[in-house]
């Protein structure tokens, strides 16, 4: 950012920034973009999300690895694709994002981890009969069911057990998840006496160990106390017998949502410093889950200004996005900047103090409150930063609204890649008897 530039400049980590006095993603006008597709309307960098996928596989180069994206953060095909074709391997939680892997990028389903605390049957067996990597198997009953599974699919699974071991990782209570009070992992203290009964099941083979403390951590020394935790379990199997080859570090390397200097390629540095410090001399094949850090600064969400209004003291900008649209704010109190798409004459003022709300019928339905913004008008452009994580892959068609579209940005090429819904779309399920 220049320092001559007195305008708000979005910081360099994003791929956003202003050109001719208009915020272009790489080399698309957002002006245009909302002129041809309508708002709301995600926009990602496909250029941003590759290097993202990048810098993990450059800062893990010493050790055999794999990066699993984690779906769930944004679970487009072309995404997907788009890291399929770069090599990665993908983390999914359901049936439903093993078909999108599927449809996405077929070749990458062995490179597939499954987690999740409630793995039904026919998810189960679609796994199995896509012969993915590993399952993460997160309590007893569910590695029963797994031995069960395969043994009438005729399969041998792959499995690790996720345990909990019990780090605490500072973030929103929401998102954490390395305690023992949390519903996820199997306590790292019973997890031998398990693999030790799994042995016993020839449908089930103990192939590795895996972890994952929560998300948006920024401070990575919990990372590395929960893999010497890890590596410790790994060292007691290995002992006991079993041919432990893959160990799961998970993801939940956070991202800066605000202005401060971010390098995110410092930032995955650190991450594998800490990864590595942690697995000291264990040497078995790594899988990584990363999906917040590869996704959320490559995106954002555009959105028009419908209405300012006053209520008393407080000043209201309403915007034709809402929390159906982008739930973080309104779920964990998620910081979002807003730019507007004009760049404001120079000095920039921040004139308004105001609350960015939706048109949803709730006092939730927010994207700032109390937020020094440049004025803004009915009409203007807004562009919420870092949703590119989390954001389209969490909407909802509460009050009736159609999800956004969504376009990929491919230098100043614009590829639409999810086309907006339709009222038809929306009653398409629904039956009057
Ligand atoms: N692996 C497992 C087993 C996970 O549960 C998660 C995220 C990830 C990997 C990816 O974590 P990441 O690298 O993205 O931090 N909706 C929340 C975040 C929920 C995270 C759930 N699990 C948000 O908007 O902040």
């Amino acid at each position: 950012m220049s320092r001559k530039s007195a305008s708000p400049q979005p910081p360099a980590s994003r791929p956003f920034a202003y050109r001719n006095r208009t915020l272009h993603c790489d080399g698309a006008s957002l002006t245009a973009l909302a002129a041809e597709h309508g708002t709301p309307l995600y926009v990602y960098s496909a250029q941003q999300i590759a290097h993202r996928y990048q810098l993990f596989t450059e800062a893990f180069a010493k050790r055999p690895h794999t990066v699993c994206y984690a779906v769930k953060a944004n679970s487009s095909l072309a995404i997907l694709r788009l890291l399929g074709q770069q090599g990665a391997g993908f983390d999914i939680v359901s049936g439903g994002e093993l078909e999108r892997v599927r449809k996405a990028h077929k070749p990458a389903l062995k490179k597939v981890v499954f987690s999740g605390v409630g793995k039904q049957i026919w998810e189960i067996d679609a796994a199995l009969a896509a012969d993915i990597l590993l399952f993460n198997v997160e309590s007893p009953a569910e590695l029963d069911l797994l031995a069960a599974r395969a043994q009438a699919l005729g399969k041998r699974a792959r499995f690790a057990l996720r345990v909990n071991p019990d780090v605490f990782a500072e973030t929103h209570p929401y998102i954490s998840t390395g305690l023992r009070e949390h519903k996820f992992g199997i306590d790292i203290n019973a997890a031998r006496a398990l693999y030790r009964k799994a042995a016993k099941s020839k449908w089930l083979e103990a192939a590795g160990v895996s972890v994952h403390i929560g998300s948006q951590i920024r401070n990575v020394s919990p990372f590395a106390a929960a893999l010497a935790r890890v590596a410790a379990l790994i060292a007691d199997l290995r002992r006991d017998g079993h041919d432990i080859r893959f160990v799961d570090a998970g993801g939940g390397l956070g991202i800066d949502y605000g202005t401060h200097n971010f390098d995110p390629a410092a930032e995955v540095k650190k991450y594998a410093a800490a990864i590595n410090k942690g697995l000291a001399g264990e040497s078995a094949h790594l899988i990584l889950e990363p999906g917040r850090f590869i996704v959320a600064q490559a995106g954002a969400l555009l959105t028009r200004v419908l209405f300012v209004k006053q209520n008393g003291a407080k000043t209201f900008v309403i915007t034709d996005a809402a929390m159906n649209d982008l739930i973080r704010p309104a779920l964990y109190h998620a910081h979002h900047e807003i730019l507007p798409v004009k760049q404001p004459a120079k000095p920039a003022k921040l004139e308004l103090e105001a609350d960015v709300v939706g048109p949803v019928c709730e006092s939730g339905d927010f994207f700032a409150r109390d937020r020094k913004l440049p004025a803004v008008k009915p009409g203007d452009l807004v562009l919420l930063l870092d949703a590119g994580a989390y954001g389209m892959s969490q909407t909802s068609n509460y009050n009736t609204r159609p999800r956004p579209a969504e376009v990929l940005i491919e230098g100043s090429e614009a590829k639409l890649i999810r086309r907006r819904e339709t009222m038809r779309d929306l009653l398409a399920p629904e039956l009057l008897p």
